[in-house]
């Protein structure tokens, strides 16, 4: 056989095939996905999100209290209000009472080192579950949605939030946001992490049930960007650098894996992010237990896979089992 045909000499063993990566996963490139909701007590089970709860912010020190023993570094917090008076300005994302600001304070005092990320989205709390005010018609009114969605953000970075993350997809929002934080002094205390390529998909169904954001009417899809738009999810990710972005998100991940390589190389000087959504963390839980594949073992394949594509952050359901298993 020619020497030039022989791969195998190279992986044989362990320690050489791990070799073979650019880059190792590590417990920091992990941020954990939380659902807070407004009854403080609350720790209820979400049954299509094998092992995740709503958590009452009463709770958040014996659910979290372990996971930042074993290393966890970083959350998201998603807001579930389930007893508000929910209006077509999403009035109830930045209540001072609501769930989202008092976690995040109630989170900076308990955990000095955790690095507290916040979504940034008005499904939760419109009445028509869309992410922007609407005109009467029912399309997006983007000016005013933009001017909320900012509003929110520069609240949530007041509370204490480490870092806003804007999920809604309307046009020119990072750069109303980046200027709000500018404006209100937050401009080099507080991160802005964009949902830059964040795709119409059939993976956010977990989620939408856990936090009770499914339209009344509709779908996403005049915002959220279609499956087949790589070109746009290029353009989106470009802009959002141009606007002020500090870190690229690429949502979900697994089916886009091309548009996280493409984002590497397109933001090469950004962090960049991916999202394993919830449906995607269902399937593979489903999967295994069908008997298709090891759970470990296909959680390990399905992030190294990110990592391979160019991600260096991952928000993950399954964070606290990386921190087992890493
Ligand atoms: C809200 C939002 C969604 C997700 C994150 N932020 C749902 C959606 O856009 O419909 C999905 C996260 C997941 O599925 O885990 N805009
Ligand atoms: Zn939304």
């Amino acid at each position: 056989m020619d020497i030039s045909s022989i791969l195998q000499g190279g992986y044989q063993h362990p320690l050489s095939r791990s070799w073979q990566a650019r880059r190792h996963l590590t417990k920091s490139m992990f941020m954990y996905p939380i659902f807070i909701t407004d009854d403080p007590n609350a720790s209820v089970i979400i049954p299509s999100l094998p092992g995740q709860r709503r958590w009452g912010v009463n709770k958040l020190e014996e659910f979290l209290g372990p996971l930042v023993k074993k290393g966890l570094e970083s959350v998201i917090l998603f807001g579930v209000p389930l007893n508000c008076q929910k209006d077509m300005q999403g009035t109830p994302a930045d209540d001072p009472t609501g769930p989202v600001i008092l976690a995040i304070k109630k989170l900076r005092e308990l955990f000095p080192t955790l690095y507290i990320a916040c979504d940034v989205c008005l499904c939760e709390y419109t009445d028509h579950g869309h992410c922007g005010l609407l005109h009467g018609d029912g399309t997006i009114d983007t000016a005013p949605s933009v001017q909320r969605i900012a509003e929110v953000a520069v609240n949530y970075a007041k509370a204490g939030a480490h870092c806003v993350a804007p999920s809604d997809m309307m046009d020119g929002r990072i750069k109303a946001i980046k200027r709000g934080l500018i404006d209100a002094g937050y401009g080099n205390k507080c991160t802005l992490m964009a949902y830059s390529a964040k795709f119409a998909s059939s993976l956010y169904g977990p989620f939408r049930d856990a936090a009770g954001s499914a339209p009344s009417f509709g779908n996403r899809k005049c915002y959220q960007l279609p499956p087949t738009g790589r070109g746009l999810a290029r353009r989106a990710i470009q802009r959002d650098a141009a606007e002020g972005a500090d870190i690229i998100m690429v949502k979900p991940a697994l089916p886009y894996l091309d548009i996280i390589a493409d984002a590497a190389q397109i933001a090469p000087d950004h962090p960049l992010a991916c999202y394993q959504v919830s449906g995607e963390f269902a399937m593979i839980h489903a999967g295994a237990a069908a008997g298709v594949y090891d759970l470990k073992t296909m959680a390990f394949e399905s992030v190294e896979s990110m990592v391979r594509a160019g991600a260096t952050l991952i928000l993950s359901y399954f964070t606290p089992e990386f921190l087992e298993w890493l």
